[in-house]
């Protein structure tokens, strides 16, 4: 498949950047840190650019305040090549916005508002379902959680694959994911899904199993962070490494590992091929500051994977 359709459903946010946090300061505290920046994000919106960047024909379904940052970030996406006829613009709430707290190694802990994106809802992802065909739905959960659900159902009445994010980290029932084609938590949703700690590999496959039986997907993948991914099918667990590089913004890292896994999968890439393309996407992205200015094309991640052959 040349050019794949993707849906994404899901957050738009403003992000506002802090850099070099220096640790997590305690209540009525202040850490100075050394510079900040405002870029476009959300993890639904991040991952409809990077599907776009990668190659995909992508709609993204999405609710935005009708404010400044809202217009913003409908452009941004835009710019990208994301089409925003099915985004809605809310006049009771504002665009959302995280604080992105990025510490010396490129790891954050965020506080997001989640504002419009609160108010998105299950006829704005039918609407969209009803419009055209897809090749997969992305998503994942900064939204009502009945959106979600409701996604999932929705495309699978339609049997469109549907790739879920499972971040941020929440512990949320599975049994109406039942059948999803991929659900993929990093190392802090995992925990809040199982209630294990992934803090070495047989404790990730472990917590794999729990999630297979739970939500009895096609597979689970789990992300590890710099060890890389691991794929369960059910039968076999993979650890699939990623590559190294230095870390200097993690914000949106795994959001485009999600994208550019889906759209190489729906061009016919095997699931591990489909992965490395993730990581290397992904590698990339938390080798500059941002996040949506960071997610490469598919063409700069061709290129870093020669270089690492
Ligand atoms: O996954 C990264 C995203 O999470 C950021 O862009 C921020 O908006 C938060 O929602």
């Amino acid at each position: 498949m040349n050019k794949p359709k993707i849906l994404v459903v899901g957050s738009m946010n403003m992000d506002l950047l802090i850099y070099d946090v220096p640790r997590i300061p305690k209540m009525g505290e202040s850490v100075f840190c050394s510079s900040y920046a405002y870029a476009t994000g959300g993890k639904g919106s991040n991952q409809a650019f990077a599907a776009s960047k990668q190659g995909a024909e992508v709609v993204m379904v999405g609710r935005v305040g009708a404010d400044d940052n809202g217009r913003i970030l409908a452009k941004e996406i835009e710019k990208a090549g994301v089409r925003t006829d099915c985004l809605s613009y809310d006049k009771e709430a504002q665009t959302g916005l995280a604080i992105m707290n990025v510490d010396k190694e490129g790891k954050y802990f965020s506080c997001v508002a989640l504002g419009a994106n609160e108010n998105l809802s299950p006829q704005d992802v039918e609407a969209a379902l009803e419009k055209e065909k897809f090749d997969m739905v992305v998503m994942q959960l900064e939204m009502p959680l009945e959106v979600v659900y409701r996604t999932y159902e929705m495309a699978a009445e339609r049997n469109i694959p549907v790739f879920l994010d499972a971040g941020p980290a929440m512990s949320i029932p599975l049994e109406r994911l039942k059948g999803i084609f991929v659900i993929s938590p990093n190392e802090a949703e995992t925990e809040a899904l199982t209630g294990i700690s992934v803090e070495n590999e047989e404790k990730a496959i472990l917590a794999a199993k729990k999630l297979y039986k739970e939500a009895e997907p096609q597979y689970v993948l789990l992300k590890m962070g710099s060890r890389g991914a691991m794929l369960y099918d059910g039968k076999e667990a993979k650890m699939i490494p990623c590559f190294h590089v230095d870390a200097v913004d993690s914000t949106a890292a795994g959001d485009t590992f999600g994208a550019a896994f889906a759209v190489q999968y729906c061009k016919g890439a095997k699931m591990e091929e489909a992965i490395r393309f993730g990581h290397a996407a992904a590698g990339i992205c938390v080798s500059k500051k941002g996040g949506q200015p960071s997610i490469p094309t598919e063409e700069e991640t061709t290129e870093f994977l020669k270089q690492q052959n």
